[in-house]
């Protein structure tokens, strides 16, 4: 039933192919598998060609729904109003154009037989997933409770969905509270806009602790909230945002910061107090998958490109992406991505479980 529903996140894959390590096809059954979907793909071009806003909704709804998880996960008609569309987000023409799709196309389309999909929540073997810094740029105040976090930046559309098991049970963690935040397409975080005026002129950190790092910019815009959000978890453990790929600033790897509450309260205000936490950690995205992105509008004017440009995954300051897979490795703190569309300018999809322990009750606020 997944089969040919899943051509667009085969061609997700395809596209992609840089970005997600492929095995390389060693037996005969393997390579003659390979070639089959390259003559699907083939065929299909033409087909994924015309991907459109409606076709992303009903793919959306089709392979999406291939989840156990919850039904439709991102229809806008399955009770998830508050998660728009590109082209509800962004102004038209900034992304893909939105024709109307041809309905032969749409079948030759679903008629294509191609590779299972990997919606399922990600399971890393219920290991506890390594708590990292949270940074200088988390609100203790003022994180608004809401899905679409995107607000007004601009960027390449993005959903990010979230899985929390608790570590003690192996089972998925309904009703905790998944705060999120991250800079935006040029790198720069909600609030904190400038250096401090003494510091305009700063050069990155050599050698130290600090090595690779500028000081952190100061919080200046108290109103600022994009970016940052925070979403309960449903019955099975998932939260889903809207938002925008991250850029990158100096000394960092390009991350999304995670919070996990097992309790909080909900201010009249939309924002909430967070009063037992479980987890602060940060995400990642394939290096390859990174480089790419840099090279698409409004990445490409990130103030830093033709300076001290992106700082690669394995170059992270402060050790956060290699802390960030644990003392033993055995978490992987990196994004399974997908196309939403029939090419990366129709936004991203990523998939991520948290291995949190549920037990414990962290200090929320960092101390350099
Ligand atoms: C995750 O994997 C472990 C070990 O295979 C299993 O016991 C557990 O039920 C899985 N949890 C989920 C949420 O799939
Ligand atoms: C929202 O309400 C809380 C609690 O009353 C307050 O601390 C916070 O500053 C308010 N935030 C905004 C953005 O108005
Ligand atoms: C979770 O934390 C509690 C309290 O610190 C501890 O007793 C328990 O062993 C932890 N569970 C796991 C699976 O690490
Ligand atoms: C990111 O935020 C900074 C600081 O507010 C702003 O100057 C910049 O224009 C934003 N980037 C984009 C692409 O909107």
């Amino acid at each position: 039933m997944v089969r040919s529903h899943s051509l667009v996140l085969f061609f997700g894959l395809a596209g992609l192919a840089s970005v997600s390590a492929h095995k390389e096809p060693k037996t005969e059954a393997e390579i003659e598998t390979q070639r089959a979907l390259q003559r699907a793909a083939y065929y299909c071009a033409p087909a994924v060609g015309e991907f459109t806003a409606a076709r992303k909704r009903a793919w959306r709804q089709q392979v999406l729904a291939g989840l156990p998880l919850n039904q439709a996960a991102f229809a806008p008609t399955a009770g998830n109003p508050s998660l728009p569309t590109n082209d509800e987000l962004f102004a038209s023409g900034t992304f893909e154009s939105e024709a109307q799709p041809s309905s032969r196309a749409q079948q030759e389309l679903l008629a294509c037989d191609v590779v299972e999909d990997e919606t399922e929540m990600q399971n890393n073997t219920c290991v506890l997933t390594p708590i990292v810094t949270e940074g200088p740029y988390y609100h203790k105040m003022g994180h608004p409770i809401r899905q679409n976090i995107a607000d007004y930046q601009i960027g390449l559309l993005t959903y990010l969905d979230i899985g929390v098991i608790d570590v003690n049970t192996c089972k998925p963690l309904p009703n905790v509270l998944v705060d999120i935040w991250q800079a935006n397409a040029t790198g720069h975080y909600a609030g904190h806009p400038d250096p401090a005026p003494h510091l305009k002129d700063e050069q990155p950190q050599v050698g130290g602790k600090r090595a690779g790092l500028l000081s952190a910019f100061p919080r200046t815009n108290y109103h600022e909230q994009w970016l940052r959000g925070a979403w309960k978890t449903d019955s099975h453990g998932i939260a889903r945002f809207t938002t925008i790929f991250p850029g990158y600033y100096t000394g960092r790897a390009t991350h999304v910061h995670a919070k996990v509450f097992t309790s909080w309260t909900e201010n009249p205000n939309g924002t909430f107090d967070g009063h037992k936490l479980a987890h602060v950690g940060q995400f990642f995205f394939e290096d390859e998958l990174n480089l790419q992105i840099d090279k698409m509008w409004p990445y490409v004017e990130n103030p830093i490109r033709d300076i001290r440009g992106r700082t690669r995954n394995w170059r992270d300051s402060l050790n956060i992406f290699e802390d960030s897979h644990g003392p033993e490795g055995e978490y992987n703190p990196i994004f399974k991505m997908h196309l939403l569309g029939g090419v990366i300018n129709q936004g991203l999809v990523g998939f991520i479980t948290m291995g949190v322990n549920a037990s414990y009750d962290l200090d929320n606020w960092w101390k350099g």
